[in-house]
C-alpha cells in the first residue's frame, strides 16, 4: 500500500497560483495526488503547476462554464474529480462599513459565497452521476466566527461559507460526499495587507496564544488530513488552524 496519503486522488485547488492555495496544491501533490491549478492569474498558476507536475487552467471561479472546463480537464487529463477546494478568495481593504462600495460587497460575495455555489452546481452531479464518493473543503477564516471591525462583509461572506458547508454536509452525507471548511487566522500572503489595515502584524499575532502568523504549511497540513481517509467520518466540520485565536 501507497504511504501518500492522497494516493489516487484527483484534486481541482482554486487561488493556487499564490499564498495557501499554492501550498496546499504543492503539499497535495507531495502526497500523490494529481492537481489541477485552477486560477485567474496565469503566468504564476502555470508555474505552480509545472513545478508540480499538475496542470493549470485559468479560471474565474464565479463563473459556471469556468467550473464545468475545470471538471472536464481533470477526466480528460486523469479520469476522475474526487476533491473541490475552494481556496480563491478576496476581500476590499480593511476600513470603515460605510465606506465599503457596492462593488467591493458583490466581489466579496462572489468570490468567497458564489464560487462554492458553482463549484457545486457543477460537481456535485458529476459526482453522484458516477457514484463516486467526494471531498469538498472551504478556505473560510478565522473573521467567519470571530470578527472584527473593518472587514464586516468580508467576514459575512465567510460566515456564509462555514455555514454552508455544514449544511451541505448534512444533505450530501447520505451520497458519501463530504464537506469541511478551514479556517486560517491572519498569514502571510497576497492577501495580509488587506486584512490588517494601519494594524501592524506583530499587534495582531499579539492575539495568537501560540504567538505567530499561519503559514501555507500550516493550512495546507489541516486540508490534506481532511481530504484524506483518514477523515473519512469527518464532515461538517469548520477547523480553526489559527493559534488558538478563536478560543
Ligand atoms: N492570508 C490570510 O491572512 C488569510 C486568513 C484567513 C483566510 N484567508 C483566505 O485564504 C484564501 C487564500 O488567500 P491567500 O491569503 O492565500 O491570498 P493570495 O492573494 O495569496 O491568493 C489568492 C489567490 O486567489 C486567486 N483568485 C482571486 N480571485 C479569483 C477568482 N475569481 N477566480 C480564481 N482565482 C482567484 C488569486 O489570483 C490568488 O492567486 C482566501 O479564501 C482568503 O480569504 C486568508
Amino acid at each position: 500500500m501507497s504511504s501518500e496519503r492522497l494516493a489516487g486522488k484527483v484534486a481541482i485547488v482554486t487561488g493556487a497560483a499564490s499564498g495557501f492555495g499554492r501550498g496546499i496544491a504543492t503539499k497535495f501533490a507531495q502526497e500523490g495526488a494529481k492537481v489541477i491549478v485552477a486560477d485567474l492569474s496565469e503566468d504564476a498558476g502555470k508555474q505552480v503547476a509545472s513545478e508540480l507536475g499538475g496542470v493549470f487552467i485559468r479560471t474565474d471561479v464565479t463563473q459556471k462554464a469556468d467550473w464545468e472546463a475545470a471538471l472536464a480537464l481533470a477526466i480528460k487529463e486523469y479520469g476522475q474529480l474526487d476533491i473541490v477546494v475552494n481556496n480563491a478568495g478576496a476581500s476590499y481593504s480593511n476600513k470603515a462599513t460605510e465606506n465599503v462600495t457596492e462593488k467591493e460587497f458583490d466581489m466579496c460575495m462572489n468570490v468567497n459565497v458564489k464560487s462554492i455555489y458553482m463549484s457545486t452546481q457543477v460537481v456535485v452531479p458529476y459526482l453522484l452521476k458516477e457514484n463516486r464518493p467526494g471531498n469538498f473543503i472551504q478556505i473560510a477564516s478565522t473573521a467567519g466566527i470571530r470578527p472584527r471591525g473593518g472587514l464586516a462583509w468580508y467576514s459575512a461572506s465567510k460566515g456564509a461559507a462555514i455555514t454552508v458547508t455544514k449544511a451541505l454536509a448534512s444533505e450530501y452525507g447520505p451520497k458519501q460526499i463530504r464537506f469541511n471548511a478551514v479556517s486560517p487566522v491572519v498569514g502571510v500572503t497576497g492577501m495580509t495587507n488587506l486584512f490588517l489595515g494601519s494594524t501592524d502584524i506583530s499587534t495582531f499575532v499579539a492575539t495568537v496564544p501560540l504567538g505567530r502568523p499561519s503559514t501555507p504549511a500550516d493550512i495546507a497540513n489541516a486540508c490534506c488530513y481532511l481530504a484524506s481517509d483518514e477523515a473519512a467520518f469527518i464532515t461538517g466540520v469548520n477547523l480553526e488552524v489559527d493559534g488558538g485565536r478563536c478560543v
